[in-house]
This record gives C-alpha cells, structure tokens and sequence, in this order.
C-alpha cells in the first residue's frame, strides 16, 4: 500500500474536512482541503493530487461540475465521489463523468480505509505499467546480453562483428528460448542500421498467402481483398532489418521468392510487373536443424546456402551452465521492481539446484523460473521452496544417487587414536559442509547426509555446531 498519497478534499462541511484530514495526513498522507470547488480545482492544479474527494453539494460550482473539470484537466486523478444517502443517480451520473467510486454520507472512516487501500493498489499497478512499458522502449543492445562463459563470449563477439558489416544476411540457429529473438534485436541495434526499421515476422504464424502478402505486398486489385496497394515488410523495412522467425516453416513458393529476394535485392509486390529495389538486412532464425530439412527436401538447397553465409548458433543452456547464476540474478533484478520485492541473493542450495538444472527451455524457462521464484519469494534471500517441483526433485534424486561417492565413511570403528581424531574432524566438517550447502536447512541436511534428522541433530550438539 502506497503510503504518502496526496490527497485533496473538497467539503464546505467543516467537520468532514476536518476529520478526513486529521484521519488520512495520520496514515502518512499528505492531506489539502478546500471549501469550494473552484478552491479545490485550484489546489488540484497547483499540487496535482492522486486523489480527490468531491462532495456534491457546494457553495457555487457543484460537485458534478467539479468532477468534470478535473478528470479533463488530470485524467488518471483518481475522484471519490460523496453523496447524501439515497441519491443514486448522482452518484451514477458522477461516475459517468469518471469518478473511480462514491461514498454515502455519513460514512464510516473504515469505508474510507477500503477505499484508499484500493485506489492505492490500483495506483502501484499503474506505475509498474508504466515501468514495464518504459522498459520496452529500451533498445535491445548487447548490453542486454548476459554470459561470461566462453561459449556465449564467443557468439556475442562473432555477432558483433557481423553487426557491423553491412547488408550481410545472418543465419541464427540454435534451440527455442536460447536468445535467438535477443540476438537479432541487439544485431540491427548495434549495426549503422539502427534508426531505421527493424520488422519481426514469425514464419510459422501465418498461412501461405498471407504470409507472402506481408512480405512482399500486393498491388491494388492483385486479389479479391486487395482493395488498395500495400507494402510489403521488405519496402516498409527499407535501410533496416527484417527478422524472418521460424524460417524453416515457410512453403516452397515463399521460398523461392525469397531466394529473388537475396539474390537481386528487389522484391515484385503479388499482382505487380516491377522489381522494386530494397536496401535491407535479413536475419533469419530457426529451431530446426536447416540441414536436414535439405536432405529431406522441404527447404531449398540454394536458399539455405545463402543464408549460412553468415551462421550463428546460439548454444543450449546446458552447454553453458556456468552463466546460469549471472543470469538469474539478471532476472531477479529485472522482476524485483515489477513484483515489489528485494530479492538481493540466492541461496546456495537454489544455486546448486539451478547449477543441476538440464534447463530444456533454455534462458527462457530460466527467465520464467526466476519471475515464478519472484512472485513467491518473501524474504530477500531466494530460497528453494520458490523454485518449482521439478527443479526440486531432479535435485534430490541426483543427491541420493551421487551420495556413495560424496559422503565418506564415517563408520569406521577400528582405527588407531589419531585416526579417531582425524574421522573425529572429518565428519564434523561433512556435517558443517553439508548445513552450509542447505542454508541450514536440516531436513535437508540430513538428506543430503543419509542420516535421519534426529541424528543430525544428535551430532549437531554433539560438535558444537
Ligand atoms: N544471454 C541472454 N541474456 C539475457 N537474457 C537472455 C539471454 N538469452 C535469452 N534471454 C532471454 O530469454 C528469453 C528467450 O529468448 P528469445 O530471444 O526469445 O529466444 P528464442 O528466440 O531463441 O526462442 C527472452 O526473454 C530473452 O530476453
Ligand atoms: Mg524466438
């Protein structure tokens, strides 16, 4: 709940002024009053308040009036309406003209706590929108890119230098949820080409027709919808990129179509005679392995020969593990702001069931486990309970089947003295190792152990620990 609201009311009753004001400024509000509504709309101009609470009976202006003057000079003031008991249609009215809500004189100061709990939770989902949208506006640079491991270092310095040379078409490859989309952005970002248009186009989401329509545009009348001329992606795009998504997917037309595309750097709208000259850049980005669909002959031999020229493939997660906390953390703080939350490191035990993670939905499962984690972390500390079942599971079962080679035998009975002393301090360091390893978590502990929890708890007292 937003705590420091500014909050105005507009009564010629002074009790009511009164006691709104001493009851919200005690909340932590900051609380302005006014006995007119041409006071209040002055106020409202001069300290913008969030809220306003307009009664309805007022000297001159009415309440009514006041409403409407407000919402057209501040459309996102949030107006509380107060209204005798009874006078329902005013309240409507008032509504109408954008009040969030109404209260009924008398009212309790309870009613208004609801109220203003409710306006504020609406409040904060504002701001966050337009957080989020802020963050959307932000050019996707390399910047955006997180890694440090060698596999991804060297794609992101390949892609860099591509980046930079001009008109070259790309091929990216790699598993779905790998950053192929990432890397396409932060490639027209980073190239000369970066004020000018960059157009997306999922291969796979569109049928045939509509699909080539896009790309290529139809003159007036080439079919029956065509009812005016239309550019196609290529010509709308012109001296930027177009990214072709899912490229593996387009029909055997499009392809060769396509083809012309690269090799003449002209496109012919549907229905039209003339080579229309594109300046362009073509990323195209698949899942599919592109060479076998050539062996099974769905994809042009020669058009995929064109697009490899420049290849990029992007390497599973698993293959990169070594950047999984980097990223978590990236994620973190990128969900913590959006969620309210402050979240400033993970557990060890969550590390290592991330680290053990196989991830087959690469970075963007990751991204999604992180937001889930977010939303259900509480403490600052993320913990293991956030993390979904699965990741979980898959971690306990590796524990239990690694746990002969990692735990040593601590049994042993027949040793000399200094043996004794030496298994003595070995197995109050497996167990100091292992409670560190769960963040204390002793269930846990005594799993990752094989000892049930009353014995590690036996040996926790009796080292000291
Ligand atoms: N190296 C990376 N650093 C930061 N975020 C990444 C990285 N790779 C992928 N992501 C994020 O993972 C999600 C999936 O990436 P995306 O580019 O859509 O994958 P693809 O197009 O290969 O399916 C996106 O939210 C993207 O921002
Ligand atoms: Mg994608």
């Amino acid at each position: 709940m937003i705590k420091n609201l500014r909050i105005l009311i507009i009564d010629d009753e002074q009790l009511i002024r009164w006691s709104l004001e001493k009851h919200l400024s005690a909340q932590g509000h900051k609380v302005f009053t006014a006995e007119t509504g041409e006071e209040g709309i002055k106020i409202h101009g001069l300290h913008n308040p969030e809220v306003v609470f307009v009664d309805n009976k007022l000297p001159k202006m009415q309440g009514l009036d006041v409403i409407s003057k407000i919402k057209t000079t501040d459309e996102d003031t949030c107006v509380i309406f107060m209204t005798a008991y009874g006078s329902i249609e005013t309240a409507v009215k008032a509504m109408k003209l954008g009040a969030s809500d109404y209260v009924n004189k008398p009212f309790s100061l309870k009613e208004i706590d609801i109220l203003i709990e409710e306006i504020s939770g609406k409040l904060q989902i504002h701001k966050e929108l337009q957080v989020l949208r802020r963050q959307q506006k932000i050019a996707i640079t390399f910047d955006h890119i997180i890694g440090q491991s060698p596999e991804i270092k060297q794609v992101i310095q390949l892609a860099k230098k591509i980046a930079d040379t001009e008109a070259t078409t790309i091929l990216l490859l790699g598993e779905s949820g790998t950053g192929k989309d990432l890397f396409a952005k932060a490639i027209h970002n980073s190239s000369s080409r970066k004020d000018k248009p960059f157009v997306t186009i999922n291969c796979s989401s569109l049928p045939e027709t509509l699909l080539e329509s896009e790309l290529f545009g139809h003159e007036q009348g080439a079919f029956t919808d065509a009812k005016k001329l239309k550019k196609g992606f290529f010509e709308i795009a012109e001296g930027g990129t177009v990214f072709l998504d899912e490229i593996g997917e387009i029909n055997p037309t499009t392809q060769l179509k396509l083809l012309g595309v690269l090799e003449n750097r002209t496109v012919r709208r549907i229905g039209g005679s003339k080579d229309i000259p594109v300046e362009i850049r073509i990323i195209a980005a698949t899942n599919k392995d592109l060479k076998k669909t050539v062996e099974e002959k769905t994809f042009r031999e020669d058009l995929y020969y064109r697009l490899k020229v420049f290849q990029i493939t992007l390497p599973p997660l698993r293959e990169h593990k070594a950047d999984i906390l980097a990223m978590a953390e990236y994620f973190i703080s990128q969900f913590n702001p959006q969620f309210r939350k402050s979240i400033k490191s993970i557990a060890p035990e969550a590390q290592e069931m991330l680290k053990k993670y196989n991830w087959p939905g690469n970075t963007r499962e990751l991204r999604n486990v992180m937001e889930r984690a977010v939303i259900l972390e509480n403490s600052t500390i993320l913990q293991t309970e956030s993390l979904p079942g699965e990741i979980i599971s898959l971690y306990d079962e590796l524990l239990k089947r690694n746990k002969p080679h990692q735990i040593p035998d601590l049994t042993f009975e027949h040793e000399s003295a200094t043996e004794n002393a030496s298994l003595y301090e070995m197995e109050r360091q497996t167990i100091i190792h292992a409670l560190k390893k769960t963040n204390n978590n002793q269930t846990r502990a005594s799993k990752f152990l094989g000892i049930t929890r009353d014995t590690l708890r036996y040996k926790i007292k009796k080292y000291h620990l």
